[in-house]
């Protein structure tokens, strides 16, 4: 691992009640207190559902826990007369970051590159961070992000990973093309066992792990692995 933390982004996706979620973070707690990670070099952000947050927020406050938050959505209006939506100056008091453009919201919600910039332009105004997914490398990247996942639609919940050579010529690639210092950030079937392939990779800051997030134990795991 070089230089700045390596971002550890857990994504859990449409899953948790809000008790499973304290359940979660009290286990998560006590791994971290027994054997707290080294934070200058990694920097822990767990992407939960909105129902979690003020939950997760005050739990994480009164425990040793270095833990940030982040959503996995957000409107693309501000706050108003949008009946259902959740956006984002109503988050911003517990979430730092939001992830824009997952493949699942593109593919089962029509989010479109449009929409997308338009969800981006409203974390910004909340004060908040993007991370924005592109699942290839010729996908359009919004100029005005810092961190770009790359998370290619094949390896998502597959169990079938890229390999982290390719993944590091992607991230080599986006640099490239951004017009700002982007941070590069794999995504797909990362593990507790694979983590530490894609830490060792020059152009890759960060992973992205879904389903090994779900379980305390195992999202510790990939933490400390990521540390080698
Ligand atoms: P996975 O999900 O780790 O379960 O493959 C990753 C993602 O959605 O980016």
């Amino acid at each position: 691992m070089k230089g700045a933390p390596f971002y550890i982004l857990g994504n859990w996706k449409s899953n948790k009640t809000v008790a499973e979620a304290a359940d979660w973070i009290k286990e998560f707690a006590s791994l971290w207190k027994k054997q707290p990670p080294d934070t200058s070099r990694v920097q822990v952000v767990l992407f939960c559902g909105y129902i979690h947050l003020p939950v997760l927020a005050s739990l994480v406050a009164l425990s040793p826990v270095k833990l940030v938050l982040g959503v996995q959505n957000i409107s693309a209006y501000p706050a108003g007369a949008y009946t259902g939506e959740i956006c984002a100056n109503q988050v911003s008091e517990f979430a730092r970051f939001a992830l824009i453009g997952h493949s699942e919201r593109r593919r089962l919600f029509a989010e479109t590159n449009v929409v997308a910039a338009e969800k981006i332009k409203r974390v910004i105004e909340a004060g908040m961070e993007s991370v924005y997914c592109i699942q290839e490398e010729s996908m359009n990247m919004p100029d005005v992000c810092n961190i770009i996942a790359y998370e290619p639609v094949w390896a998502i919940g597959t169990g079938k990973p890229a390999a982290p050579e390719h993944a590091s010529e992607v991230a080599a690639k986006i640099i490239a093309q951004a017009k700002r210092n982007v941070k590069v950030i794999y995504g797909g079937s990362v593990t507790p066992d694979n983590v530490h392939t894609y830490a060792a990779m020059l152009h890759i800051s960060g992973v992205l792990p879904g389903g090994a997030s779900l379980n305390a134990k195992t999202f510790y795991s990939l933490i400390i692995n990521a540390q080698r």
